[in-house]
């Protein structure tokens, strides 16, 4: 069943406070997806500004660490929904 998310995402920028700046995008996506796969695809069709890292893509490595609406989570294993606030860990 394909379905759209409202994705906030952070971005780097020079210019903004902080080194980021959040867009909001418009996603379709068919079943369930993890929030990696919606980095990945607002990186392949959105924006190539947006970082974000993978290794394992299993739940083993952590290298995939994000804050999800305020929650550390593993984005590769972590199920994407509407209304997410995504942004790189930072320390
Ligand atoms: S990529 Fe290794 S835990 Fe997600």
């Amino acid at each position: 069943m394909r379905r759209k998310l409202k994705v906030r995402c952070a971005i780097p920028s020079q210019e903004a406070a902080g080194g980021m700046e959040y867009k909001l995008f418009d996603v379709e996506v068919e079943g369930e997806v993890t929030v990696l796969d919606v980095l990945k695809m607002l990186y392949c069709e959105k924006d190539e500004r947006i970082a974000f890292h993978s290794f394992c893509g299993q739940g083993l490595c952590a290298g995939c660490m994000v804050e999800l609406n305020g929650r550390r989570v593993l984005s590769c294993v972590t199920l994407a929904s509407d209304r997410m606030e995504i942004k790189p860990i930072l320390d």
